[in-house]
């Protein structure tokens, strides 16, 4: 079989997205799959790489590609002086995190190329890309999620640091809606703080979200599967401040992985289930990470629900997998046969 591994993006998690990618091209079985690489550079260009040069970035060079839609023979076009068709593949693992990647947006011009990809379709993307759509469809299914006020660029509602503090007390997360790997992430604990705050995160996404700050252990569950998804045993990161990018892939001593963690015994069974419930509740198929905070008292919310989850060396999701018996070598064969599924 051919898989398409494609990685890069233009969202700010590119970097991220090219380590992503580097740990699945040497899991893949290449006995098993030939793999064809493809790399959207920061400019949004789709091209062919050799899987040797790829550096932090995907280059400006190699060759561009067309992309032809409809079931054809072949769905990708080299623009250089070849002008061939790439063999079709079969499957695509299509590791580009944040807007443009993981929200809908990429999985819809694969859908129009007819080639199935790992991860959920265009809409489980879509709502769980958008953290206000998809805490209310958490709200809806009965999952708790923390409070927050919305705000959206260009509206007339402003709201000051003390209003924001009376509904949600102190101190607050201010994001964009439609981001990853904590980009654009504040949290503000002071009024001089906030206006700043909502600037820059309003720099990412027409759309910011203010939450209240829910004092918990931040744990993470990994599902797998489409109609009958399975959800591993909880890793949890130990920070001794917020989890940030840089805490998160600059300067990883700072952050601490539990991979499993210990949880009692009775809240385990609760945590899987309401991974399991976030992850059909907004429409999820074959993977994705629920990021939960567990609090002292044993409440349970779900924080974000991320549809393609890291892959670097300090992700947690294939570390989940692997703690649970599954090699790095056998999740992907797993992830691949159900985008085909
Ligand atoms: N958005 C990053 C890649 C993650 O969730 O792991
Ligand atoms: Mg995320």
């Amino acid at each position: 079989k051919t898989i398409a591994v494609i990685c890069g993006g233009q969202s700010p998690e590119h970097e991220i997205s090219v380590r992503s990618a580097k740990n699945i091209l040497a899991a893949i079985r290449r006995d098993r799959f030939q793999v064809v690489l493809i790399g959207i550079d920061r400019a949004g260009r789709w091209r062919l790489q050799e899987e040797g040069s790829l550096g932090r970035f995907v280059g400006e060079t190699g060759p561009e590609l067309a992309i032809i839609p409809g079931k054809s023979t072949g769905q990708f076009l080299r623009l250089d002086t070849h002008q061939t068709l790439l063999p079709q593949p079969d499957a695509a693992f299509m590791i580009v995190h944040g807007p443009t990647g993981e929200d809908g947006v990429l999985q819809g011009l694969l859908r129009t190329i007819d080639l199935p990809f790992v991860g959920p379709d265009v809409l489980g993307s879509a709502v769980s890309m958008d953290k206000d759509v998809a805490k209310r469809l958490l709200r809806q299914a009965g999952i708790k999620v923390a409070q927050d006020i919305v705000i959206r660029k260009g509206y007339a509602r402003q709201w000051t640091y003390e209003q924001v503090t009376n509904k949600l007390g102190s101190p607050v997360f201010v994001k964009p809606a439609n981001m990853g790997s904590s980009v654009g992430v504040h949290k503000v604990s002071r009024a001089e703080q906030f206006n700043a705050a909502v600037a820059d995160a309003l720099l990412y996404d027409q759309k910011v979200l203010i939450e209240e700050m829910i004092k918990g252990r931040e744990v993470e569950c990994a599902v797998l599967g489409n109609e009958t998804p399975e959800a591993t045993e909880v890793g949890e990161i130990v920070t001794p401040e917020e989890y940030s990018f840089d805490a998160k892939y600059e300067d990883p001593d700072t952050a601490k992985l539990l991979i499993p963690t210990e949880v009692r015994p009775e809240e385990l069974p609760r945590l899987q289930a309401i991974a399991l419930s976030a992850f059909k509740a907004l429409e999820c198929e074959v993977m994705a990470r629920v990021d939960m905070f567990l609090t002292p008292e044993g409440d349970i919310y779900v924080n974000e629900v991320n549809t393609l989850p890291g892959f670097t060396d300090i992700s947690m999701y294939p570390q989940l997998w692997e703690a649970a018996g599954l090699s790095y070598s056998d999740l992907i064969e797993r992830l691949l046969a159900f985008a085909q599924q």
